[in-house]
This record gives structure tokens, C-alpha cells and sequence, in this order.
């Protein structure tokens, strides 16, 4: 497993465990149930997407037969993604207290969420990129194939019908 698989899973975990811990203090102490975006992003943002995620670059190189477009990008997807979480956060719960400027609270949600969003746009490009078999970042394979793997694959061998199989143990 690559360093930034686990390394998004952890993250993810790590998230849940706060958001849910969050969580049970709104449900215990409902005057705190004003920071619930920064509960709602812990959990869906942190556990749920972080988890997507991990599991999206480990299982979409091998479903789609060719790797990582880019590694170097998913380790920096990492950084964005944690940073940009812990911003947007700190950002929500300082929203919503009382006595913090606007102006401070929405620099530092805007600057999470910018971080956050640009992390999903490195997904979304390095994930497409693989999915097209483009070849490593920057580098398209010889040739021009797009998916050197799929045209390089052998033609399977025609197995027998069921019909063909069957028939001569009916015979005998
Ligand atoms: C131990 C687990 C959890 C507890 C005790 C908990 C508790 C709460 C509470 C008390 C609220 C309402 C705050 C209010 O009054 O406005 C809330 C809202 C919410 N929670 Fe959780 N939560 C838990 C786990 C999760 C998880 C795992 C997710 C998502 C994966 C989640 C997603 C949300 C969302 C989206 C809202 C906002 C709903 C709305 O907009 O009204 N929660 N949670
Ligand atoms: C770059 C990433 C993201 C940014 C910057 C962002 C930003 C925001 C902001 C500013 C709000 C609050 C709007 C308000 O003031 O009422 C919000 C609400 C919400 N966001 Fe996000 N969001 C992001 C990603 C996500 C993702 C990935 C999910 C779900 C998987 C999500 C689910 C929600 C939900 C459910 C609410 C409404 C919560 C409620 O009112 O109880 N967000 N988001």
C-alpha cells in the first residue's frame, strides 16, 4: 500500500474520531450545536471523503489496468487536504463565536476551503489521467498509445460452449 493510501485512511479515522467526539458534545450540550459545520465537514469532508479518497487511489490504478498518473500529486493532495480541513474547521468554529471578527473567521474558511478545494481538483485530474492511461505525469507512453496495456493484451482463448461440454457425457 502507497505511503498516501494509509496515510488517507489514517487521516480518515482520525477525522471521524474527532467529528463524532464533536458530535456527542452538540448532542450533550445543545448551546454548542453552533458548531455543527465544523462537526458536519470533520465527518463528511474528513471521514467520508478522505476515505473515498484512499481507497480511489489504490483500487482505481488496478481496476483500470494502469498506474498513479501522478504520486508526487497525491502525496501534495495529502498536505492540501489535511491543511485545508484543519482551516476550514477553524475556520467554521470561529464563525461562530461570538466576538471573533467576519473578517477573520472568513479569511481563514476561505483559505481551508480553497486548500480543501484545490486537493480535490489534484484528485479529480491525477484519477482521470489514470483512468485514461495517460503514463506517468507528463510523460505519454511511446507511441501514443492511451492504454498501451489494454492494446498490448493478448485475445483471450475461446473456451468451449456449455452445449459442446455437455453433450458428449449425455452420449455416453
Ligand atoms: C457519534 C456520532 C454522532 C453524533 C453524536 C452526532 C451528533 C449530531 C448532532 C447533535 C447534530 C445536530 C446539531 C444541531 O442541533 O444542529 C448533528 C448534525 C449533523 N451530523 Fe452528526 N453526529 C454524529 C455522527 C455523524 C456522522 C458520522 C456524520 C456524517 C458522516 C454526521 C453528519 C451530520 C450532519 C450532516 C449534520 C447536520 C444536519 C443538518 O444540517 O441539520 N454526523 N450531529
Ligand atoms: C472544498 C470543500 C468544501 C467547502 C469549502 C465547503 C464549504 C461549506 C460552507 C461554507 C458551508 C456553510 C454554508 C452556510 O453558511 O450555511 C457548507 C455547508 C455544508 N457542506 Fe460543505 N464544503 C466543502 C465540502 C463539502 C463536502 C465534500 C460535503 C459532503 C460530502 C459537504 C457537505 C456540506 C453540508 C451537508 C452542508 C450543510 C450543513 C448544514 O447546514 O447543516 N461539504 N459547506
Amino acid at each position: 500500500m502507497e505511503w498516501f493510501v494509509r496515510a488517507f485512511l489514517k487521516a480518515s479515522l482520525a477525522w471521524l474520531a474527532l467529528g463524532v467526539t464533536l458530535g456527542v458534545a452538540m448532542a450533550a450540550h445543545p448551546a454548542w450545536a453552533l458548531y455543527r459545520l465544523a462537526h458536519v465537514h470533520m465527518n463528511l469532508l474528513g471521514f467520508v471523503t478522505m476515505m473515498i479518497y484512499g481507497i480511489a487511489y489504490h483500487v482505481i490504478p488496478r481496476f483500470s489496468g494502469h498506474p498513479l498518473w501522478s504520486r508526487r500529486l497525491a502525496v501534495h493532495h495529502w498536505w492540501c487536504a489535511q491543511a485545508g480541513l484543519a482551516g476550514m474547521v477553524t475556520g467554521f468554529v470561529l464563525r461562530a463565536t461570538p466576538g471573533v471578527p467576519t473578517e477573520v473567521s472568513t479569511v481563514v474558511l476561505a483559505g481551508g476551503g480553497a486548500l480543501s478545494a484545490a486537493g480535490a481538483y489534484a484528485f479529480a485530474l491525477n484519477l482521470w489521467r489514470t483512468i485514461d492511461g495517460v503514463g506517468a505525469a507528463g510523460k505519454p507512453p511511446a507511441g501514443g498509445a492511451r492504454r498501451p496495456r489494454e492494446r498490448a493484451a493478448p485475445a483471450l482463448p475461446v473456451l468451449p460452449s456449455s452445449a459442446a461440454v455437455a453433450s458428449p457425457a449425455r452420449g455416453a
